[in-house]
């Protein structure tokens, strides 16, 4: 079960035109992937919905066992897109979750829930995945286990690829992380108001505080040695599919500070996939890896995953999916532990309530087949999640399941 999920190359996109689309492309593939989409459709409340792209209406229906699509809008839920929006979520390079994080989801009946239950349909449709339905994932053993460092990678890679993270406990020691938080204090100087690496978050007290700097390891060379590390560089190999760290210098490593309370920007992210943006099927699943420079556990910050989740298509954000038969776990961690979990595995940090937390965040890709095609749509996504950090923010101990 390899967790290579990719399907498309960027330089192989076409633009999409609204009419050919709905009227021959779409049917064509509904009618072709039936079996992919009625399971899981038949488990959703799917009503008439209308997506009007520069002013063309078409109707999206369920009828029990297969979808129709009509010229005209009917129903009670409408998405009004540009030709550029349904191109763009069309060839998976964007999602309603990123319409919506960049304040750009235009919908004047019905609501986000509406939109993401037929964007699962579409996604079958295009993509040729199966629309999750209950009984569709199973584990062999219990997903929540933790690793020690001398476990064998045949061991993690077996569990990455059925659960979707892994918890690796004491991979580094507690001096190693004294000496990245000591880094801390020395790298917020080069992070002020302004600097696009730096995100800002304020607390009840109405103070605003640094939460996260982006490429940190410019200012720490501890962090440079650890990254470099034989034991950090395992972590790529683990599933086997040639993983790399493909980040590039200066923006390597994301260093995270959680303050208590936060009341405005964000600090803590709701649940989500890394992919909830888009690009899933040119780009999953990569690894981010949390190293833990202080612990973390249910008043401090923890990770929480859905495990099993990367084999599932389901809402991407930004809520666990109501009905969804799978189960989040926690994932406290001691200092110099890490945590490690594919872009597709849903998951979220609950807002700490009485201790605050440091973390690092980096990760391991798959080289994309055509770089340069790869790059240029990275980039205008980035403009999306640039601006994410002002306009999501969680509830001090919120749990969004
Ligand atoms: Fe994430």
């Amino acid at each position: 079960m390899s967790v290579d999920l990719r399907t498309r190359v960027d330089s192989e996109q076409a633009p999409v035109e609204a009419g050919p689309f709905f009227r021959e492309t779409l049917p064509a593939l509904l009618d072709a992937r039936r079996a992919l989409i009625a399971p899981g459709a038949s488990e959703l409340p799917l009503a008439d919905f209308c997506i009007e792209t520069d002013g063309e209406p078409w109707t999206l229906a369920w009828h029990e066992d297969r979808v129709s699509v009509k010229a005209g809008q009917r129903g009670e839920g409408r998405v009004r897109l540009t030709v550029e929006q349904l191109s763009d979520i069309v060839n998976d390079q964007s999602t309603p979750i990123a319409l919506m994080s960049n304040k750009l989801l235009d919908m004047p009946e019905g609501g986000l829930p509406d939109f993401l239950n037929w964007w699962l349909v579409l996604r079958a449709a295009l993509d040729g995945r199966r629309i999750h339905a209950r009984g569709d994932v199973t584990f062999t053993d219990e997903p929540r286990r933790s690793f020690r460092p001398e476990d064998s990678d045949e061991d993690m890679r077996a569990f990455v690829e059925e659960a979707g993270y892994l918890h690796i406990r004491g991979l580094f020691s507690e001096a190693e992380m004294e000496a990245l938080e000591a880094d801390f204090p020395k790298a917020a100087p080069h992070f002020e108001k302004g600097n696009p690496k730096a995100w800002f978050a304020t607390t009840q007290d109405g103070v605003e505080r640094l939460v996260r700097m982006e490429g940190f390891e410019r200012y720490s060379e501890a962090t440079v040695d650890l990254i470099d590390d034989d034991r950090f560089r395992r972590i790529g190999s683990i599933p086997g599919i040639g993983h790399a760290q493909i980040r590039k210098p200066g923006t390597r490593v994301s260093a995270l500070t959680k303050p208590i309370g936060v009341v405005k920007g964000i600090s803590d992210v709701p649940w989500h996939k890394d992919c909830s943006l888009g690009r899933h099927s040119y780009e999953c699943c990569s690894l981010t890896v949390g190293i833990s420079v202080t612990g973390a556990d249910a008043h401090s910050g923890q990770l929480r995953v859905v495990p099993g989740t990367h084999r599932a298509l389901v809402w991407p954000a930004p809520c666990v999916q109501p009905g969804l038969d799978l189960a989040p776990v926690e994932l406290p961690t001691r200092v110099g532990d890490v945590t490690v979990h594919l872009s597709c595995t849903l998951h979220m940090s609950q807002p700490p309530v009485s201790r605050t937390r440091k973390v690092l965040y980096t990760g391991f890709g798959q080289r994309a087949a055509d770089a340069e095609a790869a790059d240029a749509n990275r980039q205008r996504l980035q403009a999306v999640r640039s601006k994410t950090h002002t306009s999501v923010s969680q509830e001090p101990g919120y749990l969004g399941d």
